[in-house]
């Protein structure tokens, strides 16, 4: 792949003037109208920051991970479908709100997307998680499915899909064909992702225009180890084993 030149912007706060702002290099914008980029907070930046620097140990590697992750789980709840609901407050008088339609499952890819999977819990009590455990080739980097347990009604599931790092697509494309064969259509797929390249949301977007990504970050692109760059290397290895 061809790296594209990153886009470098000022960096919030509001408030501060353009010329205040310290410059980042923030996500390269993509025109699929199902994918959605979390805003490029400085909070973002500082914590994508930290996980994308070699020198940053496990502990912290797994702590800055974790809240980037919860940030995504918080923007994917918004692409749920909701209902009216008027409930009655302790005080006698109706409140209009909403209620979340339908049920929801998470599927982890593994390994890294388990990483992914308490950030879920800890924003839906109970949510079932299915698995599905998709390895890429290290040299050729394409995917092979190994296993897969999901819950039984999963074609009656909202299903958040979780992986942190997605490269050609393969791994993710791979995955969804697995979901749609046993009855879930795109539509109610929901893609959360830490850091994408251009060429695997492409290839993604053109090949199941319904389905939605929410990831924090779109890289610039690939290297010939198709390795997302600037990336931040193995997340699997860095969450799990160095
Ligand atoms: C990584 C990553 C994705 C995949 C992305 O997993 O977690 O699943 O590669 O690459 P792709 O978009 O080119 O398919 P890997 O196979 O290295 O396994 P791991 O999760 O066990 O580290
Ligand atoms: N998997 C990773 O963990 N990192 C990459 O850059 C690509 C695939």
């Amino acid at each position: 792949g061809k790296a594209k030149v990153a886009p470098t912007r000022p960096v919030g706060p509001d408030y501060r003037s353009e010329s205040q702002k310290p410059a980042a290099t923030v996500s390269t914008p993509v025109d699929f109208d199902t994918v959605t980029i979390l805003p490029q907070t400085p909070q973002l930046i500082a914590l994508l920051s930290i996980i994308r620097n070699k020198n940053t140990d496990r502990g912290d590697f797994i702590f800055y991970s974790n809240r980037i992750i919860r940030l995504l789980v918080e923007e994917g709840l918004n692409h749920l479908p909701t209902v009216e609901h008027t409930v009655t407050t302790p005080v006698g008088r109706p409140y209009d709100g909403l209620l979340f339609q339908g049920k929801i499952c998470g599927v982890s890819i593994m390994r890294a997307g388990e990483a992914m999977e308490q950030g879920l819990r800890d924003c839906c009590r109970s949510v079932r998680i299915g698995k599905i455990l998709i390895q890429r080739d290290e040299e050729t980097a394409q995917p092979k499915l190994f296993y897969d347990k999901l819950p039984e009604d999963i074609a009656d599931r909202w299903v958040l899909l979780l992986d942190p790092m997605f490269a050609t697509g393969g791994s993710a494309i791979m995955a969804v064909e697995v979901l749609m064969s046993r009855g879930v259509p795109e539509e109610r797929i929901l893609f959360l992702n830490l850091i994408a390249s251009p060429e695997g949301i492409k290839n993604f977007a053109t090949k199941f225009p319904k389905l939605r990504v929410v990831t924090a970050f779109v890289d610039q692109g690939l290297d010939e180890k198709n390795y997302i760059i600037p990336g931040l290397g193995d997340f699997g290895d860095r969450y799990y084993t160095r």
